[in-house]
This record gives structure tokens, sequence and C-alpha cells, in this order.
């Protein structure tokens, strides 16, 4: 028996039930490419990334990790790493091109494909409906402000169900719709680039209604695949010491109720059946009256999850602001190390936050459908990435979460973000989330050293040893 106090891998591999889903993720806009092919058109990321000012160096994914045309390497890869399952997304503009009608069925061939390569790698494959690829005609059409397109998406989510639900270990409706309403509405620093507080409101709002409606369509046609929705959550936490007394702690408390109100519980209450939140309801309401809450909706959007996908990066800090255009509150950091992207990193965060859904809100299994982290990544002269900042990200996040498998939260997979660099939205291709690095000139892929880590992780899960 291998000796658990010298070896920290085997003693974290086997701190994970057997059945565990270890696993990568990705997502359509971000790895595929092709945008012309087999019928693809345009999203509203297409045409975003191509006005000038709004992605970093003007990129684009117009080629990316040009996934499209690699699925058979692509997934040969992931069968190096050993992962048991892989999360992607399916873009919607290749399964109905314009944005509504009949299925395109090269685009769903695409699909049909990479689910069948998967499961021959003994890969399970998990989608994700809504990774931010909204066709263009919709948003011509109003976009998520409007009521139209959560019905159209629940049209969009049946045919998908139809077609690859047989095989699917795993559906997920959206992904973040905190991102896309308030970065794609309200910042406007995702497309479509808006900048309208009500209508971010208002989108929020559509994104559910939508997840709602889809669970419908969904599961009429695929009843027995676990179907569940992903959202990005984060702790919160006020910059000051818990026994801070000052006379500003009340404000200190209310800006840390306003943030993880509008990110977490604005979310997470509706789903569970609780309907929005009534401060924070309060808090927008010089924005919006929510007048497009129609009766019965929060119905819908209470619709029964089999899991919770939770997308964890960092914890959020904060403090009361008066200043002008700050809403009340700023973010402030704890001088913590950072990654690429200036996010802290603070593992306990990612245990903080699971463990609060778990006592929150009724019992559902979680999935963590994304954590990682990006850094300046080289290919060093040894023809190796060497990561090690990554490395110990994984290592500790992952540990957070064995923590809370043994304190009883019924955490069920992980999924890494990225199995491999690719498109990060208004960062274009300067930030690497990789586990492999991709050179974009020749499209090699290259195991960083957090690659070969999780690798043998997975390895000693696997073999239990
Ligand atoms: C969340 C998003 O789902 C994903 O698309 C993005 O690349 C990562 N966060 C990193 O920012």
């Amino acid at each position: 028996m291998t000796d658990l106090v010298t070896d920290p891998l085997t003693a974290l591999a086997t701190a994970f039930p057997r059945d565990f889903a270890f696993g990568a993720a990705t997502a359509a806009y971000q790895i595929e490419g092709a945008v012309s092919t087999d019928g693809r058109t345009p999203s509203i990321w297409d045409v975003f990334s191509a006005e000038p000012g709004r992605v970093h160096d003007g990129d684009t994914g117009e080629v990316a990790c040009d996934h499209y045309n690699r699925v058979p390497s692509d997934v040969s890869l992931m069968r190096d790493l050993g992962l048991s399952t892989y999360r992607f997304s399916v873009a919607w503009p290749r399964i109905q091109p314009g944005g509504s009608g009949p299925a395109n069925a090269a685009g769903l061939a695409f699909y049909d494909r990479l689910v069948d390569t998967l499961l021959e790698n003994g890969i399970a494959p998990w989608a994700t409906l809504y990774h931010w690829d909204l066709p263009i005609e919709l948003e011509h059409a109003g976009g998520w402000p409007v009521r139209d397109t959560a019905y159209r998406f629940a049209e969009y989510a049946g045919i998908v169900a139809e077609a690859l639900g047989d095989r699917l270990h795993g559906l997920i409706t959206l992904n973040e719709p905190w991102c896309s309403a308030f970065l794609g509405y309200g910042n406007g620093v995702h497309a479509p680039g808006r900048r309208d507080g009500a209508a971010a409101l208002a989108a929020s709002h559509h994104l559910l209604l939508g997840h709602g409606l889809a669970s419908e369509s969904v599961r009429a046609a695929a009843p027995s695949v676990p179907f569940g929705i992903t959202v990005n959550l984060y702790p919160t936490a006020p910059a000051v010491p818990p026994t801070y007394d000052g006379p500003d702690r009340p404000a200190y408390d209310d800006a840390v109720r306003r943030i993880e109100g509008l990110s977490n519980r604005w979310f997470l209450d509706p789903l569970f059946g609780r309907g929005y939140p009534a401060d924070v309801v309060e808090d927008v309401r010089a924005t919006s009256a929510l007048e497009f809450v129609r009766d019965g909706d929060t119905d819908i959007i209470a619709a029964p999850l089999d899991f919770l996908g939770v997308n964890y990066y960092t914890r959020h800090v904060v403090a009361p602001s008066a200043y002008p255009g700050s809403s009340g509150v700023e973010f402030l950091s704890r001088g913590l190390p950072v990654t690429a992207m200036g996010w802290e990193v603070d593992p306990d965060g990612l245990y903080d936050i699971v463990r609060w859904v778990h006592e929150t809100y009724p019992a559902v299994p979680i999935y963590l459908t994304e954590n990682g982290s990006a850094y300046d990544d080289v290919v060093d002269v040894d023809g190796r990435v060497h990561d090690p900042e990554r490395l110990a990200y994984l290592r500790d996040h992952l540990a957070a979460t064995s923590r809370l498998i043994s304190d009883g939260v019924d955490v069920r997979g992980y999924f890494a973000w990225s199995l491999m660099d690719n498109f990060e939205w208004a960062y274009g291709y300067e930030k690497r989330f990789g586990l492999v690095h991709v050179d974009y000139e020749t499209q090699r892929r290259t195991p960083k050293d957090s690659a070969v880590w999780y690798a043998a992780l997975l390895e000693a899960h696997r073999s239990g040893a």
C-alpha cells in the first residue's frame, strides 16, 4: 500500500469516491473555429468580436483552436489525460442557422460525431446548450431582453435533446446566465455589447425563463438525461476583518449583501422555487420595476433540477463606495496571489460557496462545472510548459472539493477549465486557461505540467491505489 503521508497525490486521489467524475470543459465559440462551415451562421460573438475595440488585439473565434476539424486528435488527447467526462457546448447557430426553423443536419452531425468519439474513448459527454453564442438574428429581434427569445431557446433545446439525448450523461441549459445578462446587456464588455441596466435585468429573467421552458422540451425528448444549469457563484466578503465594528460596519455588510444578492441569490432563489429575493428586487427598483415578470413565470423557472452546476474562480471582496458610477460598491483585493486575470487565488472560497449552497437550498447533487486559472505560459526550451501556479491552483481547489465531500456535501464531479487554451472572450487569445497549451500558429497542442499532474491524479483515482 502506498504511503499516504509521503504520497500526497495518492492521498488526494483516494479522497474522491470511485464514481466521481473528473473532467475538463470547453465552449463552442472558444475552441471550434470553422464559423461558416456546414451551414453555421453568425452569433452575437462573431459580430461583436469583429467590431473594432471590443476584443483584445481584434481577436475573433474564426479559427480559434480549429477543434471543428480536429475532433479525433482532440479526443485522443482527452483520453491520454484520462478524463472520465468532458463538458462541451453546442453552438446554436450550427443547429438552427438564422436562429429558427428546422434543424441543420450538418450542424447536428458534428456533435453526433463528437459524442460518439467520446463514448468510443470511454469519456462521458456532457453538453451545455447555451454558452453565449446567440444567433445574431435573435439579437436583431431584441435578444435576451425580449420574452420570445426564451421560447426560441426552448425549441432549440428540444432539437438538441432529441438528437443527442440517447448518449449524453448530462445536459446543462445555460452557462453563467449572470454573464450573459450583466456583461452582455449591462456593462457591455461581452456580446452583444449593450449598456442598459433595465435590459440586463430583463435578459436575466428571460434566460431563466428559457431554462425553465427548456426543461419541458428537454425532458420530453430525453427523459433519462440528467438535467441542470450552470451558475457562476461568488462568495463575497467585506474588505474589513470579521471583528471590525467601526461606524461604517453596516455599510460594509450592505455592500456584501448587494453583491452576493445579485450574483448568487438572484439566480438561485428562483431556480429553487423562492422567486426573486425581495431585498434585491428593492435594490434594482430604480433601474427596473421588473414588469416583464409574468404570473406563472417563477413556477416555470423552478422546474426540478437533477443537479446544479457551479463555476468558481475567486471570491469578491467589497467595500462601500461613494465613487460616482460605482453603484455604491467597490471591489478590492486582499493582497493574495493573483492569476493573469487579476483574480485572487482563494481555494477556501470554493469550499465556502458550495457549502453555502448546500446549507441554503434544498439538497441537489452539485457538479463543479468550471474551475481554473490563467497564467502567462510559454513553451520552454525543453519543449514543455512549466506552469507550477496552475498546478497548485488545481491541486488546492481539488483539495477544497475533497473537504466538501468528506463534510457531507454531495459534490459529484469536477471539470477543469479548460481542456486547452482558447478564445477568452474580451481578452482574446491573450489569456491562457488550458491544461493543454495551444500554439495558434501551428495548432500544436502541448500538455502543460498541470495536465501531466492531473493525468497522474486521475490514474491514481482510477486504479484506486
Ligand atoms: C467562465 C466562462 O464560462 C468561460 O467561458 C470562461 O472562459 C471562463 N469563465 C474564464 O473566464
